[in-house]
């Protein structure tokens, strides 16, 4: 499909699965192509609202009274019946805590789990971001290339997260599968053999943390479970067991393959402009501001979901009561309403940080500070350390398939 050579009346796409494959200047394409002559239109494939523009996506994630987030993580695509009987036969009973959970208890529960994700937490990771980077370096440094998804971005946030959470380093694949095969339920198109293959380990990964939670609750160590166990004190009037049980479930998939796509978004965005990236080999102060500009310019979060608890109007488009919207963030970043040159990558860019990748309001990302940090010290290493790396020429990125989620599979890069 031309999509730049639309008529001006004509949604850019009408199915999901024309999105699925596309590059990332592709889904730019689209993205400008909606905001300019539909900024909502229809997804017939998954009966989803899609919403484009900025200013209308933080009405929409920013609205308790008019918009749920219930059905955030809900499976885009049907779940089978042998899959909900195998959810049933394995005790499989997560529930809505934090990003889909709309109770009066979502404040409580909030607040609690931002003071266990405390500065002095993520400042004690710093040594550790550093030296997986350096170990990373030191690995292939000699090969004098490297495909920096797998050998760098692909485990490095998941061990981040693990340690701070408290869990071992030997699980890192297993966790990283099940979490994939989370991803594929929720956000992906999985076949009726695949989804009950992903089922399975869902449910692993539950019991997993339910077994964790449980090991804490005999022995104390210093992560974040047991802060959560501390702070709860026996009272679940503040927090209840299942509650912890379910942070912990939602935070090892919440935090790293967001921060894997984003890292990796990021590297790419800075080597795709030349300029940026001798600019941060230059100067390291630069990098915050880097990082605000490629989370604005090439978010790893692309569609996040609501449902609407009214009748309402958005950029003169009617949506009932009932209804479900897609809000479509990297578009919403580059938004010409809202940002001067949103197309182009600038980390100078004074209002860099007015973005919306990590979504807006009631349910802002937990984890922003802690994925800022790590990106920053990521390109702080590799800048120091390989300042003269460049992407090799001609491969195919590959973004990662899910409509929520971007990212590409591979990224080599080259050096001398
Ligand atoms: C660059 C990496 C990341 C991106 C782009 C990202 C993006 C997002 C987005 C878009 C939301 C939904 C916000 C909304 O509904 O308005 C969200 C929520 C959330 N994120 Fe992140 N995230 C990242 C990293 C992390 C990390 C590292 C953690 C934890 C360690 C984390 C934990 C959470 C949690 C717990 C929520 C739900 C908060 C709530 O509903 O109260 N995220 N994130």
């Amino acid at each position: 499909m031309d999509f730049a050579n639309l008529p001006p009346s004509k949604c850019p796409v009408s199915s999901l699965s024309d999105t699925f494959h596309l590059s990332n200047e592709q889904l730019e394409t689209v993205f400008r192509t909606a905001r300019q002559n539909c900024p909502t239109f229809y997804l017939e494939d998954i009966g989803y609202w899609a919403v484009t523009k900025y200013a209308d996506i933080k009405t929409v994630l920013g609205s308790k009274e008019k918009f749920s987030s219930e059905i955030t993580l809900e499976p885009l695509r049907p779940i089978a019946p042998e899959v909900l009987e195998l959810f049933r036969q394995r005790g499989y009973s997560p529930q809505p805590t934090l990003s889909n959970n709309e109770a009066d208890n979502h404040s409580q529960i909030r607040r609690v789990a931002q003071a266990a994700f405390s500065p002095r937490r993520n400042k004690m990771l710093e040594p550790y971001i550093r030296q997986l980077v350096n170990d990373a370096v030191d690995s292939f440094e000699q090969d004098k290339r490297a495909d920096l998804v797998a050998q760098l971005v692909y485990e490095l946030p998941a061990l981040v997260l693990f340690k701070l959470i408290g869990v071992p380093d030997k699980d890192v694949k297993l966790i990283k599968m099940w979490a994939n095969s989370r991803l594929l339920i929720s956000f992906g198109k999985p076949s009726a053999e695949q989804q009950l293959v992903a089922a399975g380990h869902m449910a692993d990964y539950w019991d997993y943390c339910c077994e964790l939670v449980k090991k804490r609750m005999s022995a104390s160590q210093d992560d974040l479970p047991s802060d959560m166990l501390a702070m709860r004190a026996g009272d679940d009037s503040i927090l209840t067991i299942n509650n912890i049980n379910n942070v912990v479930f939602g935070l090892l998939l919440a935090g790293h393959e967001t921060t894997t796509n984003m890292s990796a978004n990021a590297i790419l965005s800075l080597l795709q402009s030349k300029d940026s990236w001798r600019a941060i080999v230059a100067d390291k102060n630069l990098i915050p501001n880097a990082v605000e500009e490629c989370l604005r310019f090439r978010p790893s979060v692309v569609g996040w979901r609501r449902l609407a608890r009214m009748d309402v109007e958005l950029s003169g488009v009617k949506i009932s009561k009932g209804q479900r919207l897609l809000c479509f963030l990297p578009s919403g970043n580059r938004d010409e309403d809202h940002i001067d040159h949103g197309e182009d990558l600038d980390i100078y860019r004074t209002n860099a940080r007015s973005h919306i990748a990590f979504g807006f309001g009631r349910h802002f990302c937990l984890g922003a500070p802690l994925a800022r940090f790590e990106l920053a010290v990521i390109l702080e290493e590799l800048t120091r350390r390989l300042p003269y790396m460049r992407l090799v020429e001609g491969q195919d990125f590959m973004p990662v398939e899910t409509v929520q989620f971007r990212g590409p599979k591979q990224l080599w890069v080259e050096w001398d």
